[in-house]
């Protein structure tokens, strides 16, 4: 297989420069996007998308309602086909993969809580994750009672998601906060190199928001974690690297702080409610209207 191209390659986010970003190698990319293209009629949904996520990144993708996070993200796990472009995973072009097998190769995605999930406790959904990774769902069941390597590795998940206090309640009785953790918690059991999560905290009161996104931004550094969301403070206090869609293109990508500073960026947001992201001052409106 050809060698990637270089991120960004229409459009490079660091001026001249080919490479995303000089200090890291290239072996330390994990997930491309190549001129991708999603076209719904005569929408383009998605217009020439390069993008280049590192290993262990805290990576946000933000930008106005309808900028096409939603559908990019979607091209990533394959339930969407793109309509131009490649989507490469660890050296491996998988854009015509189907979405299970680009799970078994680490790019997860949370999913939400089905009504199976629901009536189960969390430690029986993230027995069954883990079984089903082991490819041991089907006796899932009975190795939760006695395989200990399952049971141990349910108990982390459960502390490190702050669920151990809900292990035996019925999901569908948790406080919402919880439910989202969850998610997270049985994508994570899937042992992934790549987690993208489309607005994880959405509909979650204020400070448990939070909460979600320190705990995301915990993940151990072998887990690249690839974030949508709308809250400015949360999504300034969590990335590490800010790619700024607009109409289905990259508008830019940069630090935080060189976002927070882009003339560009803050026209698209208004610029008053960016200039307090910077400053993390209290009070400042989201600058995106969400939908709940
Ligand atoms: N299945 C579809 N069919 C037709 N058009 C679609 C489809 N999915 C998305 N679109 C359109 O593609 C564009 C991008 O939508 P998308 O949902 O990806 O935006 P988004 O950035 O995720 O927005 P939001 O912040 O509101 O979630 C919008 O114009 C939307 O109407
Ligand atoms: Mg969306």
């Amino acid at each position: 297989m050809s060698a990637p191209r270089p991120a960004g390659a229409g459009r490079p986010p660091w001026g001249s420069s080919k490479v995303a970003k000089p200090h890291l190698l290239d072996s330390d990319v994990v997930l491309q996007t190549h001129d991708l293209v999603k076209r719904f009629g005569g929408i383009v949904a998605t217009d020439k998308v390069s993008l280049t996520i590192h290993r262990g990144a805290r990576h946000a993708l933000i930008g106005p309602n309808g900028a096409g996070k939603t559908t990019l993200i979607n091209q990533l796990t394959g339930v969407m086909p793109p309509s131009e472009g490649r989507v490469v995973l660890g050296g491996r072009d998988i854009t015509a993969l189907a979405p299970h097998r680009r799970v078994a190769l680490g790019l997860v995605r949370t999913f939400q809580i089905n009504q199976l999930f629901a009536s189960l406790t969390p430690l029986q959904s993230l027995a069954l994750a883990v079984a089903g990774r082991q490819g041991r769902a089907h006796r899932w069941w009975s190795p939760m009672g006695r395989d200990a390597q399952i049971a141990a590795e349910c108990e982390q998940l459960l502390a490190q998601f702050r669920l151990s206090d809900f292990a035996d309640r019925r999901t569908a009785e948790l406080p919402y906060g919880k439910r989202r953790l969850l998610e997270i918690a049985l994508a994570v059991a899937q042992k992934p190199s790549v987690l993208l999560l489309d607005e994880p905290a959405a509909g979650v009161p204020g400070a448990e928001r939070a909460d979600i996104l320190a705990t995301v931004a915990a993940l151990p550094d072998e887990v690249a974690v690839v974030l949508i969301e709308h809250d400015m403070d949360l999504v300034f206090s969590f990335a590490r690297t800010m790619t700024v869609l607009v109409n289905g293109s990259v508008l830019t990508e940069g630090t935080p702080e060189q976002i927070a500073a882009d003339p560009k960026v803050r026209a698209v947001y208004l610029g008053d409610s960016m200039a307090g992201m910077r400053g993390g001052s209290e009070d400042v409106p989201s600058p995106v209207a969400r939908h709940g």
